[in-house]
């Protein structure tokens, strides 16, 4: 295998998922690649069960739709029983201390307005799921961005010290950081990443809007006052992330694709015009996929069905090697 990544339901697929891993998975993806809907990840927080469910089938078509073949793709919770064997077995070797110096557990655990909703257990033992995720796979490598790197080498950690202990069971993973992506902004605040999972979602263009909504929250991007259309994400990140987005669109560079426009206006209606042609195929074959039901279940079923094959080995190994079962 050459490529494993996941991708949590916490909300639409957006632009920048799209432009930034969906696309490239489908167009730079090597055939040993795996990819799965991280259905299990969405659970760490409150949560709405239907809507949970419904986010978990309509990613999984929009990862068909964008082109990624359906043997390489799978949703996590269909490996359930494999996937709480194993995160068992590995939490009884991973210390409370590795757990805790999570940055991201760090950071969840203490963002304000938590008050309502308690940190949750399995906010703390999550790294240890996506180390299961990996571990089972077999993943040799795991291209992830900064923020998840630290789960990586903490599955790197507990792959190493379990063949240590026990014997070898598992395949060590190591992280690697994919070519620079384009970082969608959110267009209403581009100080902050175009994020699915953001409450409030004027600046979120979701790859399942319809083309008048995207027109409209591109209308509405924050720009400036200086009326200079030129590329300087420092002095103006709202324009600069809106001509970064049309040079994603479009395939030009991103310091010569504002040439020609008169005002931000009329570059914003070739943003919006852009955004609306490159979202249109995947939007439309995700809502057939979403209507071919059977066929959706049935892909999804043969996904689900050659991942688990792929672990099986493993997982009897390290529960010979640990003792159990
Ligand atoms: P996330 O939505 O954070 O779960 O990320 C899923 C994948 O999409 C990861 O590979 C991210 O690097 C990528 N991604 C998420 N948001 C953006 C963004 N705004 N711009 C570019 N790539 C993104
Ligand atoms: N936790 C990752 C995220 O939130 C997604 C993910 C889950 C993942 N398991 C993984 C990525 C295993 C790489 C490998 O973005």
């Amino acid at each position: 295998m050459t490529c494993f990544s996941g991708i949590t339901p916490s909300g639409g697929a957006t632009l920048g998922n799209y432009l930034g891993a969906i696309s490239r998975w489908a167009r730079d993806g090597r055939p040993g690649d795996l990819y799965f809907v991280s259905d299990l990840h969405g659970m760490t927080g409150a949560y709405h069960p239907q809507r949970l469910r419904a986010r978990t089938r309509e990613l999984l078509a929009t990862l068909l739709a964008a082109g990624i073949e359906p043997e390489q793709l799978f949703v996590q919770s269909d490996l359930l029983p494999q996937l709480g064997a194993l995160t068992w077995i590995l939490e009884c070797s991973c210390s409370f201390g590795e757990a805790a110096r999570m940055t991201q557990f760090k950071e969840k655990s203490s963002a304000k307005g938590l008050e309502a909703t308690p940190v949750r257990v399995g906010l703390f033992t999550y790294p240890v799921l996506m180390a299961a995720d990996i571990l089972l796979q077999g993943a040799d490598e795991v291209p992830v961005g900064e923020d998840q790197a630290q789960h990586v080498e903490l599955a790197r950690t507990l792959a190493r010290r379990f063949n240590g202990t026990f014997g070898d069971a598992f395949v060590v993973p190591r992280a690697v950081t994919p070519p620079a992506a384009a970082r969608v902004r959110d267009l209403a605040d581009p100080s902050r990443k175009m994020d699915k999972s953001a409450r409030d979602s004027v600046g979120v263009l979701y790859v399942m809007d319809p083309p008048d909504l995207l027109r409209r929250k591109i209308r509405r991007a924050v720009t400036d006052s200086l009326g200079r259309l030129e590329y300087r994400p420092v002095e103006q990140p709202g324009l600069a992330n809106l001509l970064e987005i049309l040079a994603a669109c479009t395939g030009k560079p991103v310091r010569e694709v504002g040439a020609g426009f008169g005002s931000y206006g009329d570059l914003k209606e070739a943003v919006a015009e852009a955004v609306v042609d490159e979202l249109r195929p995947v939007r439309e074959r995700t809502t057939e996929l979403l209507a071919e039901s059977a066929e959706l279940d049935r892909i999804r079923a043969r996904g689900a069905e050659l991942a688990t094959a792929r672990g099986a080995h493993r997982l009897a190994t390290a529960q010979r090697l640990a003792g159990v079962g």
